[in-house]
């Protein structure tokens, strides 16, 4: 038996409801709030993510999908969206219009990860970016925005973790005195962190390795190095944060594992989710479209990973949308004509029929599936009614039938329906 690749899944029928909900939830929301959508392709050139994401990014160093098309070029299957949709506002040229672009996006991400449960190499995520305003008050809004679809989604205690990771003025300065207070720990740190001490040494804060995480506990904190300019808009941002009074945490040591964050940057925890509690992350980007050959126009934005999302959902949420209202049963091959028929003019008013064409099967057998499929109607299309052009309606929350007219049925289900 062949089955789906490791890392990935199928999202099965049962559970796209709660997908599918999610997905309308965030349009709704984010639509309020000016973003449109944006699509951009699956894969790109694998040095969008090396110049945008940082060379000595994990996710670049080890888990990016690449390969080499037929003619040779590297492509990437995208492990994150900010890097393309910052390349597609360079490519169009979205600086030229007037104002802010605020932008959303919902699909497919890949990195070649170890899976376990709420990770995985093919997963979904739900994101927004800003393009064009350094001022916090985007920084504000979008969280609010991001607290609001949250919250309508009902999960109410997720917990928002919110720092500064400054800027190139500040952050250079903050590296050192992190170096001088690692080097001499140097020995006590794993490899990976040793790498990291190379690379970027703010990553450390990121190692799962418990003994290096006591050494981090300990280690100066970014907030204390910050430029005037870097305080001061982390300061605005917590100021309107309070003004909303969206609660938050604040963080000193997050830090985030891609290299274009700049100033503000946060994540949204939930208990529920165990060892993957990230259950969201984002920041403020405002070198990345300079990095990438474009003006230069400061950014924001964050993604939510859908999986983690959609396992996080509240009971009471599990929606089940686009289910079969009204069921069709035939008696023999001389209601199938009628019963396409029916269905059909109940389509076309925007009812959801099933007919199943297996006239074999006995009324009674039909009558389970209807309540199986928990619809409200069935239409009966038995040999008297097919004789008559008629159609009986059994009601399926009291048992009640009635038998009417064909070209009656859909006036009367609305009737019944709205009752
Ligand atoms: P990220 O923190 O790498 O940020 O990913 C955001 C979210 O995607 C994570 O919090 C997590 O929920 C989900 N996620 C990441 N990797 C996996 C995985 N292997 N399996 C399941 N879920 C996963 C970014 O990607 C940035 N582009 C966010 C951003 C947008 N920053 C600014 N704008």
């Amino acid at each position: 038996m062949i089955e789906a690749p490791k890392g990935t899944r199928d999202v099965l029928p049962d559970e796209i409801g709660r997908w599918q909900f999610v997905e309308e939830c965030a349009r709704e929301t984010f639509e309020r709030y000016a973003f449109r959508e944006i699509r951009t392709p699956i894969f790109e050139s694998t040095e969008l993510f090396a110049r945008g994401i940082g060379e000595g990014s994990d996710i670049v160093a080890k888990e990016m999908y690449t390969f080499h098309d037929r003619k040779g070029r590297s492509v990437t299957l995208r492990p994150e969206n900010t890097a393309p949709v910052a390349r597609a506002f360079i490519e169009h040229q979205m600086h030229r219009a007037p104002g802010l672009q605020r932008m959303y996006y919902i699909g497919p991400m890949f990195r070649y990860e170890r899976p376990q449960k709420g990770r995985m190499r093919q997963f979904h995520q739900i994101g927004v970016e800003v393009f064009g305003s350094d001022h916090p008050a985007v920084d504000a809004e979008t969280l609010e925005m991001l607290m609001a679809f949250l919250g309508r989604l009902g999960l109410d205690d997720a917990e928002l973790a919110l720092n500064s990771v400054g800027d190139p003025v500040c952050r250079p300065v903050y590296r050192k005195a992190l170096l001088a207070y690692l080097e001499p720990r140097r020995d006590t740190l794993c490899e990976d962190c040793r790498r990291r001490m190379a690379d970027n040494p703010l990553r450390c804060f990121d190692c799962k390795v418990e003994a290096d995480r006591a050494v981090m506990a300990r280690a100066p904190a970014i907030t204390d190095y910050l430029c005037a300019a870097c305080r001061e808009h982390f300061g605005r941002v917590t100021e309107y944060l309070r003004a909303y009074g969206i609660r938050h945490r604040l963080d000193p040591r997050l830090v985030r594992g891609l290299d274009y964050y700049r100033r503000t940057s946060f994540e949204v925890t939930l208990q529920g989710l165990g060892a993957q509690n990230a259950l969201l992350g984002g920041g403020r980007y405002d070198g990345l479209i300079k990095e990438l050959g474009g003006p230069e126009v400061p950014g924001f934005g964050f993604a939510v990973g859908e999986e983690r999302l959609v396992m996080s959902l509240p009971a009471a949420a599990a929606v089940s949308r686009g289910t079969p209202e009204i069921f069709i049963a035939t008696v023999d091959e001389r209601g199938v004509e009628r019963a396409l028929l029916v269905a059909r003019a109940l389509r076309r008013v925007g009812r959801r029929v099933v007919f199943d064409p297996l006239p074999d099967k006995s009324l009674r057998a039909q009558l389970r599936r209807a309540n199986d499929l928990q619809v409200r109607f069935v239409l009966i299309l038995g040999e008297t009614e097919v004789r008559e052009r008629a159609v009986t309606i059994k009601r399926m929350s009291d048992g009640s039938q009635e038998t009417i007219a064909e070209d009656r049925v859909g006036a009367r289900l609305a009737e019944m329906a709205g009752a």
